[in-house]
């Protein structure tokens, strides 16, 4: 080797160095984060132990466990979440939990009730596929896109999230509601389409994105909650919310199934329509001027402002400081480093640092239970329902799914680069 040969190796070798030392100083907040899961979890599994039908969702008030039940959406985070901590840990007692729990879902895969069928069984049966090579999760996981599809309408373009309601404050009656979560459900399509061959799944998927990226979202890629539409012809009615601050303003966990989602649908269809969605959906949230220096945002990015009418009760009085939405920040920041993956060389440290930074502040004690104020849950100040009085400032089962979602596609990426 030739004196500049020798002088190149060197300083090669020293920047490889720094990076593997910069990255263990860094993976810390994941170890940490993990290592703060394990015992909480295992209070969750002993107080479970033996009733796979209540399926953990958050705490009350009293600190009681709120359980919801098999037909309802979150049903597939516990299980998603005992799978990710046997990705992390390859600790046998999670492995034999996850499948307990998956199980548990099977009779899911005919339930047409809702949409949420993307979430319930993709987090379950969708992980279990990962570790597990079962025939019968494949036909399961296709029933599911079959069941999902029937809620589909060819002149709305869209799944039907919601059956018929009436809309926040009886204003209105939603007959064929679609929200933008709805965009989670998109990959179990994409899967089902994959494994059976059949196109017209990911047809509906593609379709119903384009509809939501038509109907959903405003010139300055924000977000509506649910899209109203004519079943008959297929016509927006209304363009409004449910959780959100105002129809016209952006609900915070909305935006992140959004970014989420699109950043999905561009994985599959490497269609750049959907890339630059997921991107300006980021840019809009993470450059926002109401989120907070911490990167965990209000509920609702509109919150109190003026222009903004609330089709409820809002007494800003009520709460000392605005609720922050810790799951939207796992759901965001879960996205974001898929996105980080996917977008031009020149943009990526963009959405991987913004998602960075939500996970390490997100690892921190005032985010992580790091002191057990609660014996079940991995991340505190989440909020499910804020204008129906529900599920405000406490742990909520998706925000820790995301949340080691979010972790461990951190670390894989890091120890890539
Ligand atoms: N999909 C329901 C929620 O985000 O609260």
């Amino acid at each position: 080797m030739n004196i500049v040969k020798k002088q190149v190796f060197t300083i090669g070798c020293i920047c490889l160095l720094m990076t593997k030392i910069a990255y263990a100083q860094d993976i810390n907040f994941v170890e940490k984060s993990f290592h703060t899961a394990a015992p909480l979890y295992d209070n969750l599994l002993l107080k479970t132990k033996g009733n796979f039908k209540d399926y953990p969702h958050s705490l009350y008030e009293n600190g009681e466990i709120k359980y919801l039940q098999i037909d309802e959406w979150t049903g597939g985070f516990w299980p998603g979440i005992l799978w990710y901590m046997y990705d992390f840990t390859k600790n046998e007692k999670w492995k034999k939990a996850a499948l307990e729990w998956t199980h548990s879902l099977e009779s899911n895969q005919y339930n047409t009730n809702h949409h949420d069928i993307g979430f319930m069984m993709y987090c379950s049966y969708g992980n279990a596929i990962k570790f597990v090579n079962n025939p019968k999760y494949e036909q399961i996981l296709l029933q599911s896109a079959k069941s999902l599809v029937k809620r589909y309408s060819p002149t709305v373009g869209s799944i039907q999230s919601w059956n018929k309601r009436m809309s926040k404050g009886d204003i209105n009656t939603w007959e064929f509601p679609v929200i933008m979560d709805n965009m989670m459900n998109l990959e179990l399509l994409f899967y089902a389409t994959k494994v059976s061959g059949d196109s017209s799944f990911k047809q509906v998927a593609i379709k119903h994105a384009e509809q939501t990226m038509k109907n959903h979202l405003r010139k300055d890629y924000s977000s509506y909650h649910v899209v109203n539409y004519d079943p008959k012809t297929g016509k927006v009615l209304h363009q409004q919310t449910l959780q959100g601050f105002s129809d016209e303003s952006t609900w915070a966990r909305g935006q992140a199934w959004g970014i989420y989602g699109f950043t999905t649908v561009y994985r599959e269809t490497k269609d750049k329509r959907f890339l630059k969605t997921a991107m300006k959906m980021a840019d809009f949230f993470i450059s926002h001027p109401r989120l907070p220096s911490d990167k965990v945002p209000l509920w609702d990015f509109n919150v109190g402002q003026v222009g903004y009418r609330p089709d409820w009760q809002y007494d800003p009085a009520k709460d000392k400081e605005t609720p922050r939405d810790a799951s939207a920040a796992a759901i965001a920041s879960s996205a974001m480093l898929e996105l980080s993956t996917l977008v031009p060389a020149k943009q990526k440290s963009k959405y991987f640092d913004a998602a960075v930074s939500m996970l390490k502040t997100l690892s921190t004690s005032k985010y992580l239970n790091i002191d057990h104020e609660n014996p079940y849950f991995l991340l505190k100040h989440s909020t499910g329902n804020l204008p129906s009085g529900r599920e405000i400032d406490v742990p909520l089962i998706y925000a820790d799914y995301y949340f080691l979602e979010a972790l461990l596609r951190y670390k894989n990426i890091a120890e890539e680069k």
